[in-house]
């Protein structure tokens, strides 16, 4: 076979073979193949498509690129949860306790955040103490005792999916269903768990638009997942605003106490319940949706799932005074308002250019090398809908930078004010299963 000719292929329209795509998977990863034909491959998947076969032979080949997680020791129903990539997404830190403290062992391996996007482990490591890396032995041992381990993704999971993430990073090949479809559910699949609750987000601060990609993303997905024998539900959520009010990596954490406590903003609290309650139903807990959910709340109100929060930070070497005290997380020394010019409703706020002003504060990476700053973030105050005048602060941006100029003009153009209030935005757009 030669690299050139299935580029020529691909370019035509044409399916390619299993076969084909193994050897393009494993040979890049292997270094035999250059980032410049791998770029041209990935550009090709990118106008042309893939079958359902082929995106099926995609995951698997890059399942296959590295080890399998063998969760086969322990008790009960894995379920896994997976979002495609939003702002102000701090939802795993809230399902997390929710699932484990019903039984459910929830073996979570996250990722950093890149670019706008934020990443789970980033936000825990901006507890004290917090350890994203356990041994083998402390995961198991966790999830048979605690029912929740929460690791940063080894290195030797899906290298190649590592690797090709990478390419499409920097080759504008990111947002292409077969190629997200297929990174998302490798990494599902190669990390041992039964079944899967997919958190697909649309809008601004999404990578899919419009609702119809959404929802083809979602379906690809879920197809995928019992093509390889593993239950899989896609939720579409709303990220046509960042969620909740916090983005950050500390202010996140924050926001997940609070969200426990009860006094979680609508948006955050609702998700989170919902893709917990699939979680719950999938796992055999509750026989359907509704008495999920209520399930869900009882947790919440009855404070057992603070508890379990607290006990996922101390087993995991954080300080678990945070729960009480969330002033002991970082916080920013310059903290600066940024306010309406003008009167009206909020009609939109742009979650990427918020997630970007975030990166610019000192929150996120550039490159997957720079040092990130926990305590800097952004507060939203006023969401979707509500009614603002001029001089209204609008968003607060903490951060410990010597300037923050670009962050203040790009996160004062995501608000949209209108005159007219804006219907309320669905949290929930759709349920794949
Ligand atoms: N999240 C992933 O893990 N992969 C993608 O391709 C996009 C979002």
């Amino acid at each position: 076979m030669r690299m050139i000719d299935l580029i020529n292929k691909k370019k035509h329209g044409e399916s390619l073979t299993g076969a084909e795509i193994d050897y393009i998977v494993q040979g890049y990863t292997q270094g035999k193949i250059p980032d410049y034909q791998m770029s041209a491959f990935l550009m090709a998947v990118y106008f042309k498509g893939m079958n359902t076969e082929e995106i099926s032979n995609l995951t698997m080949s890059m399942v296959n690129s590295g080890e399998v997680v063998d969760l086969s020791g322990i008790e009960g129903i894995k379920v896994d949860k997976h979002s495609s990539g939003g702002v102000g997404d701090k939802l795993s830190l809230i399902i997390i306790p929710l699932c484990a403290s019903l039984g459910i062992p929830v073996a979570k391996m996250s990722g950093r955040g890149l670019g706008h996007t934020g990443g789970t482990i980033d936000k825990l490591e901006s507890i004290e103490g917090f350890r994203t890396e356990l041994s083998k032995e402390e995961f198991i041992n966790n999830l048979n005792m605690y029912n929740m381990a929460i690791v940063s993704q080894a290195e030797n999971l899906t290298p190649a999916d590592k690797k090709i993430y990478a390419l499409r990073d920097v080759t504008g090949t990111v947002d292409s269903i077969p190629l997200i479809a297929s990174s998302i559910m490798s990494k599902k699949i190669a990390s041992g768990c039964d079944r899967i609750v997919l958190d697909v987000k649309v809008g601004s601060g999404a990578f899919m638009k419009s609702l119809d990609d959404a929802v083809i993303l979602a379906r690809t997905m879920v197809d995928i997942g019992k093509s390889l024998g593993k239950t899989t539900i896609a939720i579409v959520t709303d990220m046509n605003q960042p969620l909740g009010h916090e983005v950050g990596n500390a202010n996140e954490v924050r926001e997940a106490i609070e969200v426990l406590k009860g006094n979680g903003a609508g948006d955050v609290t609702a998700i989170s319940l919902t893709i917990a309650s699939y979680m719950a139903v999938l796992a055999g807990v509750f026989p359907n949706f509704e008495s999920a959910y209520k399930g869900m709340g009882e947790l919440i109100e009855s404070g057992k799932a603070l508890e379990k929060f607290k006990e996922l930070v101390r087993i995991q070497g954080g300080n678990e005074q945070i729960t009480e005290n969330p002033d002991l997380l970082p916080q920013a020394r310059k903290h600066i308002e940024v306010k309406a010019s003008e009167s009206g409703f909020i009609n939109s706020i742009d979650a990427e250019s918020i997630g970007v002003s975030a990166m610019l504060l000192g929150a996120g990476r550039k490159t997957k090398e720079d040092k990130i700053d926990p305590s800097a973030g952004i507060t939203i105050l006023r969401k979707v809908g509500d009614e603002v005048k001029i001089g209204d602060t609008l968003c607060v941006l903490h951060t410990n930078l010597p300037e923050w100029d670009d962050a203040e003009k790009l996160s004062k153009g995501a608000f949209s004010i209108k005159n007219e209030k804006p219907a309320p935005i669905k949290y929930v757009h759709e349920v794949i299963e």
